[in-house]
């Protein structure tokens, strides 16, 4: 049963906290320790529902992952192909990212996997990954594009070189774990850069790949026939989820909040530079490196917002930012356009029509045009209305912030999908002071 909520009139949030850690590094720890041999130690894992799918699967592909306390996980690697044919179906939930890897781990081992997901993963397109996985080898029983889907994998991957026709890092992710599998260079070429987490990871268990800048992008190669060697990995705090304590601290007048560890990789940085350029108060402090990637402290202070034309370049290093971004234009003068949101009609909902429609619902002037998103804000948002979420987290958390911040408080029809990304989301907002119903 669904249960509606409500974020209530709330200021001078203050506190110096931390989020779970980042989700798309998550699933890659687990998945990369289970394709690895020997041991891969992992400290703040996000033990969300959308992560849990990914331990799920990888052990009932035969690897052994085991819960040592909160964050702390161990991952007991099986090397690449070592992976045994499931005896059910591997349940993926919500998570896109999770099916999606996981087809490319798959693709590369000579047995059937049937793919299943919840009611919105089943809506989401597949073809964008089978496509370049069919060319390595990979077959499947149904009608594609959709789950439920039996995959075959192959014997033999054949190594492809693949320019993405989508900006996704899902589907690179895919193709070159797949490419893990295949003798030779598996090569994907991507116009924009988006989050290289994979990259990095795989590099950092000893993968040989290389990056190349071209003219229009970059080429990722990687060498096939690989080995892969666990080692230990940290995970830090998750731009996408501290992205909603920001948020509430810059529109709750007199907040002044910290949030720690938080992944700062300029591929998933994009919201944070938005916001500078709308005029908030956001420094990074205490830079560091942590298993590879860069992190920081995050300090938020209450700022008035003005709105800015946001470019479609920048779209995949803040692609789960939108709902979030937009519910922040509501509050900041004048018209912020966000080009270039194509992507956002396939994610966990259609998040382009799902978030135009809820502003309109709390009465903030919205409006698509083609593939751009056009808020106009002003210093008061009525709020009051009923927003539909449509089994997205993002939408759901979107507006309970903006209703922290409008004259009335906002309903949202359901909040029981947050724990899919983040596990005390309401909890942790209580405890810098906001107030929710
Ligand atoms: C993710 C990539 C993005 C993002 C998702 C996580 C990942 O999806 O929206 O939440 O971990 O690779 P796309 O690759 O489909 O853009």
């Amino acid at each position: 049963m669904a249960k509606s909520f409500s974020g209530l009139h709330s200021s001078d949030l203050s506190g110096v906290v931390k989020v779970p850690g980042d989700k798309s590094i998550s699933h890659r720890a687990i998945i990369f320790g289970a394709l690895a041999t020997g041991e891969t130690e992992i400290t703040g894992l996000l033990e969300a529902e959308d992560v849990i799918s990914t331990t799920k699967a990888v052990s009932a592909l035969g690897a052994n992952v085991k819960h040592l306390g909160p964050g702390h996980w161990l991952v007991s690697g099986l090397g690449i192909g070592g992976m045994t044919a499931p005896t059910a179906p591997l349940d993926f939930g919500n998570s896109g990212t999770a099916a999606r890897l996981m087809m490319g781990v798959i693709a590369g081992h000579n047995f059937e996997a049937k793919f299943i997901g919840d009611e919105s993963l089943s809506r989401r397109p597949m073809a964008r990954v089978l496509e370049p996985l069919n060319l390595m080898g990979l077959n499947w029983h149904e009608e594609f594009d959709h789950l439920p889907l039996t995959l075959i994998g192959a014997e033999r991957l054949m190594p492809i070189s693949y320019n993405l026709p989508v900006p996704s890092a899902q589907v690179k992710s895919a193709i070159l774990i797949a490419g893990l599998f295949a003798p030779g260079i598996t090569e994907v070429i991507e116009e924009e850069a988006t989050r290289d987490h994979t990259e990095r990871m795989l590099s950092y268990f000893g993968a040989k790949l290389t990056i190349t800048p071209n003219e229009s992008g970059r080429t990722i190669a990687i060498e096939g026939d690989a080995e892969l060697k666990g080692a230990p990995v940290a995970v830090p705090g998750d731009p996408s989820s501290a992205a909603f304590l920001t948020a509430a601290a810059l529109l709750c007048p007199g907040s002044d909040i910290t949030i720690q560890s938080i992944l700062i990789n300029p591929t998933r940085t994009g919201f944070y530079t938005t916001l500078q350029e709308m005029g908030a108060d956001i420094t990074f402090e205490n830079e560091r490196m942590e298993s590879g990637e860069p992190i920081a402290d995050i300090r938020v202070k209450a700022s008035k917002l003005t709105g800015v034309d946001v470019p479609a370049e920048r779209a995949p290093s803040m692609i789960d930012e939108y709902p979030m971004l937009s519910c922040l234009a509501a509050f900041a003068t004048g018209e912020t356009r966000m080009r270039g949101l194509n992507e956002l009609r396939v994610k966990e909902s259609d998040r382009l029509k799902a978030t135009a429609d809820g502003l309109k619902a709390v009465s903030v002037p919205a409006r698509i045009e083609g593939d751009d998103l056009i808020v106009t804000g002003s210093d008061t948002v009525a709020g009051g209305g009923y927003v539909k979420t449509h089994l997205d987290h993002r939408i759901a958390m979107s507006f309970l912030i903006l209703s922290l911040a409008s004259k009335e408080p906002v309903v949202v029809d359901d909040i029981s999908m947050i724990k899919t990304s983040f596990t005390g989301f309401v909890e942790l907002m209580e405890s810098l002071g906001a107030r929710f119903k």
